[in-house]
C-alpha cells in the first residue's frame, strides 16, 4: 500500500517522520476519516470544513495550495491502491510539523506542516448492525475542546481499551451526569418518539454521520431535540443508536446489563441505516 506523506506517494513501510514531530511530541495536530465507497468520497466537503476549522483553531501553518491539493491527493491514492471499487477509509492526518528543540509554545510560523494521507480497504461491521451491540457509561475524561478533531485520543484509547476489556462494542461517555457521546461515534437516543442528541458544543465532535442523520430527520418528519440527556434517561430510551464514519449506524441494545428498548434494533434505527446505505452506495 502507498501512502501519501509531505508531498511524496511511497510504500507504508518505507514512510517515516521526524522524531521531533509534534504531532508525536504532544499530540499537536488535527485529523479526519473518510469513507470512500466505489471511489466516491461520501460528504468530502463536511469533512474539508470541520478539517479548516481544526486547522484554523489550532492555527497550523497549512498553505492554501497545501490544503486545495488534499482531494486530488485522496483521490490518487485511491486509484494507486486500486481501491475505487471497494469500500475504504481514508486517514488525513496535519500535525504543527517538527522542530527543535522540544518546547510547548507553537514554533516559528514557517515550519512546515506533516501532512500524511492513507487509504484502507475497510469492512463495515453488517452483522452487528443487524443484531445490535452492547455498551458501557464511562465517565468523559477528555479535555473542553472535544470539537476540535485533534489526535490528542489518549482518553479515546483509554476508554476504548476499557470496552474491550469488559467485551463490548460501545462506550456512552457521562460528563457531569450528562451522555456525552462514544469514544468514537456520536450518540442518539429515541425517546418518547423523539431523537435526542447533544447539541454541538466543545465536549462532543460534531459527526459528519450525525450530520447526516439531522438532515435526513428534518427531511422525513423525524422530531429531534438537541438538548443533553441525563444518564438516568437513557435506560428509558426505546431506541439508543452510535453514529460515526467506521460505526455507520449501529444499534446498542443493552447497556450495563440492562435491556434498551425491546432487545432488538428499532424502527428509528432502521430508518436511518437505509437511509445511510441509499446515500453511501
Ligand atoms: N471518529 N465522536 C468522536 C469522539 C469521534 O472520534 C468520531 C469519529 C465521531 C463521529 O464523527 P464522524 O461521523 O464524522 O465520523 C464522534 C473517527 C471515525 C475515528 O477517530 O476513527
Amino acid at each position: 500500500m502507498n501512502i501519501y506523506l509531505n508531498g511524496i506517494f511511497k510504500p507504508r513501510k518505507e514512510a517515516t517522520i521526524s522524531v521531533d514531530d509534534r504531532g508525536f511530541l504532544f499530540g499537536d495536530g488535527i485529523y479526519e476519516v473518510l469513507r470512500c465507497v466505489n471511489g466516491r468520497l461520501f460528504r468530502l466537503d463536511s469533512h474539508l470544513r470541520r478539517l479548516d476549522r481544526g486547522i484554523r483553531a489550532l492555527s497550523i501553518g497549512l498553505s492554501e495550495a497545501q490544503r486545495a491539493d488534499l482531494p486530488e491527493i485522496m483521490q490518487k491514492l485511491i486509484e494507486m491502491n486500486h481501491l475505487q471499487d471497494q469500500d475504504t477509509t481514508i486517514y488525513m492526518q496535519i500535525t504543527r510539523g517538527a522542530s527543535s528543540p522540544r518546547s510547548h509554545a507553537y514554533p516559528a510560523e514557517e515550519t512546515p506542516p506533516t501532512i500524511m494521507i492513507s487509504a484502507t480497504p475497510f469492512q463495515p461491521n453488517t452483522m452487528l448492525h443487524q443484531t445490535g451491540a452492547h455498551a458501557i457509561t464511562v465517565p468523559d475524561v477528555r479535555w473542553s475542546r472535544c470539537d476540535l478533531k485533534t489526535v490528542n485520543l489518549l482518553p479515546n484509547v483509554m476508554i476504548a481499551q476499557q470496552a474491550k476489556e469488559r467485551n463490548v462494542f460501545g462506550t456512552i461517555m457521562i460528563r457531569d451526569g450528562i451522555v456525552t457521546e462514544g469514544y468514537n461515534n456520536n450518540v442518539f437516543m429515541v425517546i418518547d418518539g423523539t431523537m435526542y442528541t447533544h447539541p454541538d458544543s466543545p465536549y462532543i465532535l460534531s459527526g459528519i454521520t450525525r450530520e447526516v442523520i439531522l438532515e435526513f430527520a428534518e427531511k422525513a418528519g423525524i422530531p429531534v431535540a438537541l438538548v443533553p440527556v441525563r444518564e438516568s434517561e437513557v435506560f428509558y430510551a426505546r431506541e439508543v443508536i452510535l453514529t460515526g464514519t467506521t460505526t455507520d449506524i449501529q444499534p446498542v441494545i443493552r447497556i450495563n446489563d440492562r435491556t434498551v428498548g425491546d432487545g432488538e434494533p428499532g424502527p428509528v434505527t432502521r430508518l436511518l441505516q437505509e437511509e445511510l446505505v441509499k446515500q453511501m452506495f
